[in-house]
């Protein structure tokens, strides 16, 4: 832990109230010169730290900021989280796989403030402007077969709506493959990625982009689909690190879940999540197109139609449209 996190950790621990100077020397065994110094630098940084002379300082508010000791702080579940907190980067996925590629460990984690060439599916760009949404992108090592491996994209979504509708109560749905709705506006996406060889996943990245205080101007013009935020959908701004520490604590719960009953588990909260199940739906397949009715996900997360005739169609890449 560095100062800085050390100095973030004593005023928590204080909860507002004040920590003399001399106290916050002895436990960081720095000079009380140093402390001021560590101070100054956190009330550059955003956060409104109050001075006096005889009490010595107290956090009266902290800025939105993504520091990492600020969002893994008590968090118990089973995976060991490693998070790096960047301000700029072009696409954290890329960040990360270079990382999983020499060796980084299960729950290595990379969050950016901003991402400059944020990446979305079908070779689309991902917005990411700084210092409103989440940008992050999640290292597993499950011991499962490639065919499985988009199973997990399952419960990435599942995880991130379970996080947006405990932050912030909106009613958010799932989307076949991988998208989050409110009101049928696109508020948070997943892009995971994986290396495997034959029998075996070498690792699988989580991607995940959710729009958090993302105001209508930040949105790009050329947007293909409507997409919102929760700042556009409730009118409150939601804090980030709160946000994340819900993702993670959902990821893992899920992923022990999964881990220890498989896929049906995550399958039952997924369609749960769905306004897709029973309902006719036109699926455009590029070339062409199918109707039916959506009756569930198979094991490689396809999308199981019933057409007219009775038939089940499986859907592995298309655009899906209730009719
Ligand atoms: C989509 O098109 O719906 C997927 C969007 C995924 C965006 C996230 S943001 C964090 C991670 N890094 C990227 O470059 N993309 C994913």
């Amino acid at each position: 832990m560095t100062s800085r996190d050390q100095i973030l950790s004593l005023f928590r621990q204080q909860s507002g109230a004040f920590i003399s100077g001399q106290k916050i020397s002895q436990e960081l065994n720095i000079s009380r010169a140093a402390v001021w110094k560590q101070v100054e630098q956190l009330r550059q940084l955003g956060f409104d730290i109050e001075a006096r002379r005889s009490q010595g300082y107290r956090l009266l508010q902290g800025p939105d900021l993504l520091l990492a000791d600020e969002i893994t702080t008590g968090l118990t579940g089973a995976i060991d989280w490693s998070l790096d907190c960047v301000a700029d980067t072009g696409s954290t996925n890329q960040d990360l796989r270079q990382r999983a590629e020499k060796g980084a460990p299960e729950g290595t984690v990379i969050v950016a403030d901003r991402q400059s060439a944020g990446r979305g599916r079908l070779g689309r760009r991902w917005a990411s402007p700084a210092g409103v949404n989440l940008y992050c992108s999640i290292l597993l090592r499950p011991h499962i077969l490639p065919s499985q491996a988009p199973q997990l994209t399952f419960l990435s979504a599942v995880a991130a709506a379970r996080a947006l509708i405990e932050i912030s109560q909106l009613p958010v749905r799932v989307k076949w493959p991988n998208d989050l709705l409110v009101g049928g506006r696109k508020i948070a996406g997943m892009l995971n990625e994986m290396s495997a060889e034959t029998e075996q996943v070498h690792f699988v990245l989580l991607g995940i982009g959710v729009n958090l205080n993302m105001t209508a101007e930040q949105f790009p013009e050329d947007l293909r689909y409507p997409a919102t935020s929760v700042l556009l959908e409730s009118g409150r701004t939601i804090s980030r690190t709160a946000f994340t520490r819900s993702l993670l604590t959902h990821i893992d719960r899920l992923y022990q879940l999964y881990l220890d009953e498989g896929f049906w588990a995550i399958r039952r909260r997924w369609e749960g999540l769905s306004d897709l199940l029973d309902r006719t739906v036109r699926v455009d397949l590029n070339p062409g197109c199918l109707q039916g009715t959506v009756v569930g996900l198979d094991d490689d997360g396809a999308l199981r139609l019933q057409t007219a005739d009775g038939t089940i169609e499986r859907i592995l890449a298309g655009d899906v449209t209730p009719i």
